[in-house]
Parts: C-alpha cells; structure tokens; sequence
C-alpha cells in the first residue's frame, strides 16, 4: 500500500513535511504531528495555532488532539494558553497515565516537559478582536469589565470555525490521525470544541480506518461523529458514503458549517461538506505535490 496522508483543505501546505517522514519509513503518528505542527506555526491561518482567532477576552486558547489507530493511545489538551505546539503536548500526553489535559493542568504539563512557550495573539489576530468587539459596541476594556460574558459572545459569534485535520497511513499499515484548533472565534472562555475529544473530531483505526472534522464541532460532539465514521468503515461502507452519512447526521442537528475527511484502511479516502466550494488535499510518496479535490456536498 502507498503511504498517503489527507487533510481538510487548509492542510495542504504541511502534507510534503508529513510526506518526508512517510517516505523514509517514519511513523503515521510522526507524519500526522509534523503536519500539524507546520500549521500550528503558520500565522496566516487564523483558525489554528499562533494567529488563531481568541476567546471574547482576547485570549488564544488552544484544542488539540492525536490518536495512534494501532494500539489506541491517544492524547489531547483543550483550552491550553501561551505554548506555540498543542500537538505536540497532546502527544507527550499520551504517554501519561491520562488522555486528556485541560486549561491551567494542561498548561503546567506543557512547562513540565519544556514545552516552546508563545503569546499566540498577534497584532493581526488583536485587531480583528477588537474590530469584532467594535461591530458590537464593546471594547477590550468593556468585556474585561463585564459581568456576564455571554450576551456579548453571542453577539460578536459569527461561527467563525476552522481546524486542521491530517490521517496518516505509513508504510507498515499503521494510521494515525491529528487535529489541532483554535477553536470557535471569539468563544466563551474554557468551550471546548470537539477537536480534542477523541471519537468526536478525531478516530482512527488501523483497520478501518479515520476520519476528522472541522466546522461546528458541537455537532461532531453530539454525534460522536468521528467514531461513528470509522465504526462505518470497519462495517464495508467506502469512504464517500462515510463521509456523506456524516455530513447527513449533522444536517439533522442543525445547518451550520461542518466537514469531514475520511481515509480507508486500504488508502482510498473521500470528503464531504454542507457548503459549495470546499476543498480537501492529500498527497501520498509516489507524488511530487500536493494534490486538492473537492469535497461532496451533502444537504438535506
Ligand atoms: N471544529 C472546531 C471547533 O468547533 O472548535
């Protein structure tokens, strides 16, 4: 079988690092850490990492999460401030006794194992707060001072959502799969979004197969959407079937954007979506570039 990894569409820039390690014979889970730290680094997405979009209070509080499809592990932090690589302490959770790190623990774990710390707000990502705050009559200072939160988020939230998704599969039929996120812009301080709770924006199993999400990730939590996918695979539905039954399962919850990635254990993999226009990328060692592919678009 080919190694390959896929992603959702604003992954397609880090799959030639995961790709590196795929082709000298390295691991799904390093490929799939690679990648995300890659887009984890990059600025100009504000949807994950440093110059990701912050809470109402102008804090950038991170959701992360990695799963090894072979034997299960899987690690996760969620709502984790100042450090520039959530993947890579979800990973490092994994080898604890726990699964999942939130918040303050979360943030001294990552100081425990010398985790790169980072202001993850950027002048850029300050100014669209704050023009955000300014389209609602409120300020730095005025959220700061509020008593309830809230009516505020409530009014500033336009579902700016966005992740990264990667699923790996190397050279010896190992998959694994990551999903690292700023979360819903301009959230309530301490939501959680479904990006490091394993089975909802993230499964894997290497014989099956995975699947990962972005968009509104309150549905993948109430769908349990990723595990439902691989469960899925692991029954002999193809991938673009997968992927369209998820986007069904949403839809039925309420419209609001949502996408699923999905790779089949035997390397074939599909996408789907509730909105027009959207790509996702994969690339696998016989190919030279990143590839792009439309998502299937799924409505009712
Ligand atoms: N899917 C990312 C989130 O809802 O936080």
């Amino acid at each position: 079988m080919t190694p390959i990894i896929v992603a959702s569409g604003n992954g397609a820039k880090a799959l030639p690092d995961g790709i590196r390690i795929l082709r000298r014979g390295g691991s799904a889970l390093d490929a799939v850490e690679a990648c995300a730290r890659y887009v984890e680094a990059d600025v100009s997405d504000v949807s994950v990492g440093r110059g990701g979009l912050p809470n109402i209070l102008g804090v950038v509080e991170l959701d992360a999460s990695i799963v090894d499809g072979t034997t299960h592990r899987a690690g996760a932090v969620a709502a984790l401030v100042g450090f520039h690589h959530p993947i890579s302490v979800a990973r490092r959770v994994m080898d604890t006794p726990h699964m999942l790190l939130v918040g303050d623990g979360a943030a001294r774990f990552a100081a425990e194992i010398g985790a790169e710390k980072i202001q993850n707000l950027t002048p850029s990502t300050r100014k669209l707060w704050i023009e955000a705050l300014a389209a609602v009559g409120a300020t730095p200072a005025s959220v700061r001072r509020a008593k309830k939160l809230l009516p505020i988020v409530k009014r500033v939230i336009a579902k700016r959502l966005g992740t990264v998704n990667f699923i790996a599969l190397d050279r010896k039929g190992n998959i694994a799969s990551a999903v690292t996120t700023s979360g819903w812009g301009y959230k309530y301080p301490g939501r959680v979004g479904d990006s490091p709770i394993v089975g909802a924006g993230n499964y894997c199993d290497t014989i099956a197969g995975g699947a990962c999400c972005t968009g509104y990730g309150e549905l993948a939590m109430r769908n349990l959407t990723a595990k439902t996918a691989v469960d899925r695979l692991a029954e002999g539905m193809r991938p673009a079937s997968v992927a369209r039954e998820a986007i069904m399962d949403a839809n039925a919850l309420d419209p609001a954007p949502f996408n699923i990635v999905v790779l089949a254990a035997d390397g074939t993999h599909a996408s789907a979506t509730n909105r027009a226009g959207r790509q996702y990328a994969f690339m696998d060692t016989s190919m030279t570039e990143t590839a792009t592919k439309a998502r299937l678009v799924a409505r009712e």
